[in-house]
């Protein structure tokens, strides 16, 4: 979403200044011209969303103005402006499709309040009701699985913050989820039908990110062509997700605890401050805390940031969840491919359940994806499964954290490790191997075809 752009109509220059300076402050886009004719332009050729208009002017009156821009513009809202007493012309002007009005002498924050009721009312009529349901469907909280009571844990801070606007911290590893669970908080909260913007701190260099998260003016730097708004401007009302925050150089932390502290921002090579006022989540894959040690990260901004702290677990920490997730997924791909899969047998739930899921809940889905979208049959076979998993699984150590039901498999992997541990150190001779696992030549040879174990040609 784009900054509400305002067109003011007075032929009064001291009222012109004062209701630019003080919306431009505001963060809106500001039009201002002092007569009718060149308003009626302003609108065709500039689309404002919201007219203030005088209704006493040389020239092209209030009224007059009014109907011209009605009948360019059915969208635009349009506030007139009165003196007291006129109220015939605010009939009028009622009549011919007008917001609101207001009388001078009047109070700016009136008036800021007034145009923001506005802007609602118009996103709430103007929104495609299927994309924001989309949305918010997307990102229900019932979509964020598990069961584990660390996910209880998430989900109870989650509940804190998403009726308010406090400043949340989501830390977890690649793929635990924490732009999901960002997403959850805005698309729960009071802010859903504001913006919700992203900015990844990692993927840009930092002088570039600067302009990004802040804007510059026109001329600031080399290649600087035209005048462009941060992210905090773009996210006015809303969220802004600050993503990798731990990614940060220590002058742009410096920028931000700055930005974060006065509530307004500068743009580069802008003089004059702008008001922003926005929801900050930010996310981190590093551990802040050291970083913080190791002069890193600032602790000031550290503190400002960790306002509610989400932790998201590993999903090697949660493994009872993996079926669930599992369940999840192919629900969501089997819709895709149009119902030809699936069912997971107990033989590749073992491989992965097995396995220690470096990239968390994302390697997770992409691989179901793959088997679904891969695999031939109706279920999802070992084979179907990236060679890291079935192999790994077989030499990764039991994980105690994970769901008691599934010991007799991790004690039959261990076995086999142990089992192949010792033939390779003896080459593979086995009553060498059986002694030193301390059980007879009978029951390795049991074993090791039970467990299909075979001397390397
Ligand atoms: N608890 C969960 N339930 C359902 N889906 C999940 C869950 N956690 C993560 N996902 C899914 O896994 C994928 C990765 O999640 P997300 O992008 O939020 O992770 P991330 O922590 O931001 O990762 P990265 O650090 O790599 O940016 C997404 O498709 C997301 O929908
Ligand atoms: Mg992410």
């Amino acid at each position: 979403m784009s900054l509400a752009k305002i067109l003011v109509v007075d032929d009064e220059l001291s009222m012109r200044e004062m209701l630019s300076n003080f919306l431009k402050n505001e963060g809106y886009r500001v039009l201002a011209v002092d007569n009718g004719e060149e308003a009626v332009a302003r609108v065709r050729d500039e689309e404002p969303q919201v007219v203030l208009l005088d209704m006493k002017m040389a020239g092209m009156d209030g009224i007059e103005t009014l109907a011209q821009i009605r009948e360019l513009n059915k969208d635009t809202s349009i506030i007139i402006i009165t003196a007291y007493g006129t109220m015939g012309n605010v009939v009028e002007a009622m009549k011919l499709g007008i917001y609101d009005y207001i009388t001078k002498p009047f109070d700016v924050e009136k008036l800021k309040r007034l145009i923001e009721r506005a802007l609602k009312a118009q996103r709430l009529s103007k929104q495609v009701p299927s994309l924001q349901q989309k949305l918010e469907e997307k990102y229900r909280l019932e979509n964020i699985v598990g069961k584990n009571p660390q996910m209880f844990e998430v989900y109870k801070r989650i509940g804190k913050v998403v009726d308010n606007k406090a400043t949340v911290l989501v830390t977890g590893e690649t793929g635990t989820g924490k732009e999901l669970v960002a997403r959850a908080i805005h698309f729960n909260g009071l802010l859903k039908e504001r913006p919700f913007v992203v900015v990844d701190c990692a993927s840009l260099p930092q002088d570039i990110l600067e302009s990004e998260l802040f804007g510059h003016e026109k001329g600031a730097f080399t290649g600087a062509i035209a005048k462009k708004l941060g992210k905090f401007e773009i996210a006015h009302g809303g969220t802004l997700f600050l993503d990798e925050v731990g990614n940060l150089t220590l002058a742009i932390q410096a920028k931000l605890l700055r930005v974060l502290q006065e509530k307004q921002i500068q743009r580069v090579g802008g003089t004059k401050p702008i008001k922003i006022n926005v929801r900050i989540i930010a996310a981190t894959h590093r551990d802040l805390e050291k970083a913080v040690k190791e002069n890193s990260f600032r602790e000031d901004l550290y503190y400002r940031l960790n306002v509610v702290l989400i932790p998201l677990p590993a999903l090697r920490r949660r493994k009872d969840d993996i079926p669930l997730l599992v369940e999840h997924f192919l629900r969501q791909y089997r819709s895709e491919s149009k119902g030809k899969i699936k069912y997971v047998p107990p033989e590749t739930m073992n491989l992965l359940m097995n396995y220690s899921w470096p990239g968390n809940v994302r390697e997770l889905e992409n691989i179901i994806e793959r088997a679904v979208v891969m695999g031939k049959e109706s279920t999802i076979l070992p084979e179907d499964l990236p060679s890291e998993i079935s192999e790994a699984s077989y030499i990764s150590y039991p994980d105690l954290t994970a769901g008691k039901t599934f010991l007799k498999q991790r004690v039959v992997n261990l076995e086999r490790k142990l089992i192949i541990e010792a033939l390779e150190k003896t080459g593979w001779v086995q009553t060498k191997a059986a002694k030193l696992l301390g059980i007879s030549r009978r029951i390795i040879r049991y074993k090791m075809q039970k467990y299909g174990i075979e001397k390397p040609s």
